[in-house]
């Protein structure tokens, strides 16, 4: 159960009122499933059941990324803190904050300015009850916000370096004209004295890429197909789940996986909130996600012409996974 707001023991900011979430959903999904090819937007998934299958996707075999993540940062996060001096951390589609703890220990909780922001509030509250209860000295301020508008972060200390984080590889799900924007964006709110550090994972073997979507126990499968259950419940659309098959698909031209949901006949489905129907061909596939594959010196390039000098660049034992420190050119 959430926490009610006055036996929260952090602050927390909503500013994704029901109607600005609803308008959002509506307006992409109605674009989106208008469109040829039919694309949607990832940020739907995430209710507390999509929260919780994507916490079940970092456990898979399949899905090496986020422990090549949590690796990298048990060997550097003592040195990301000794670089940065930061005592504030603003983490962008923060989840879980599971990876994160790593940085608020190597910083010192006692008294360290954490934001976790996500648009799940589910995955807010989750996290912030236990990260105060760990963290007793911590000052958490949790903040439900759309990372693709630009960003509001509560007050922060004036004073003294933060680190903007956005872990997991999840830039990758902006698609390459989004990305530059994006970077833009967050190093406008930078100063001078501020990181970036980002996760970004890398362009792998096929086959490895391509598993890490479609795993064998159908975990990536159901969090697909979830989507279908949020567009029920919030549209009320009458899409049937198992009239679709999830596919994962690399595109070499983007240098990303699409996670698609191929329909298993031709149907019509109804989305009666938004007064739509909509045809489906049999064998025809929505792209539900896109999750970009980097090379380092792709990203370092990336960064810098958004204005973001790389300060330091982390790659696992693989080289399958980087961690890139930035600062503000
Ligand atoms: N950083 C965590 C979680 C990654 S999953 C990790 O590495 O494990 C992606 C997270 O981004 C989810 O928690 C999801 O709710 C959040 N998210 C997706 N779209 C978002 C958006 N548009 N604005 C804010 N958060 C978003
Ligand atoms: C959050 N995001 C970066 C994950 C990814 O790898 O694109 C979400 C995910 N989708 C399927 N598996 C994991």
């Amino acid at each position: 159960m959430s926490p009610t707001p006055n036996t929260r023991a952090y602050g927390y900011t909503d500013t994704l009122d029901a109607e600005h979430y609803v308008t959002a959903l509506r307006s992409d999904i109605r674009k989106g499933l208008t469109s040829t090819p039919k694309s949607t937007s990832p940020t739907w998934f995430y209710d507390a059941r999509g929260s919780e299958l994507f916490e079940e996707i970092t456990q898979l075999p399949e899905y090496p990324l986020w422990r090549a993540e949590l690796g990298l940062l048990r060997q550097y996060a003592r040195g990301i803190a000794a670089r940065t001096g930061a005592r504030s951390l603003v983490e962008l589609g923060s989840g879980s904050s599971t990876k994160t703890k790593l940085i608020i220990e190597a910083l010192g909780p006692a008294g360290l300015h954490y934001v976790p922001v996500d648009v799940s509030a589910d995955a807010l509250h989750q996290a912030g009850a236990q990260l105060v209860r760990d963290y007793p000295g911590i000052r958490l301020h949790a903040l439900r916000t759309d990372f693709t508008a630009p960003l509001v972060l509560p007050e922060l200390p004036e004073a003294g370096p933060r680190i903007v984080a956005f872990l997991g590889s999840t830039l990758g799900n902006f698609r390459r004209p989004a990305r530059g924007p994006f970077l833009r964006g967050l190093r406008d709110i930078m100063r001078p004295e501020d990181f970036l550090l980002i996760g970004a994972d890398l362009v792998k073997d096929e086959q490895e890429m391509i598993a890490a979507y479609d795993d064998d126990q159908g975990i990536t499968a159901e969090f697909d197909k979830h989507l279908l259950h949020v567009l029920n419940r919030e549209l009320d659309a009458d899409f049937d789940p198992d009239a679709f098959d999830h596919v994962a698909v690399w595109n070499s031209t983007e240098s990303h996986i699409e996670m698609r949901l191929r329909s298993r006949s031709e149907q019509l489905v109804k989305i009666r909130e938004l007064d739509l129907a909509v045809q489906f061909e049999r064998g025809e596939e929505w792209i539900t996600e896109r999750s970009a594959k980097f090379t380092a010196e792709g990203l370092r390039e990336e960064m810098a012409e958004a204005g973001l000098r790389t300060q330091e660049l982390w790659a696992d034992s693989d080289a399958g996974f980087v961690l890139v420190l930035a600062t503000a050119d």
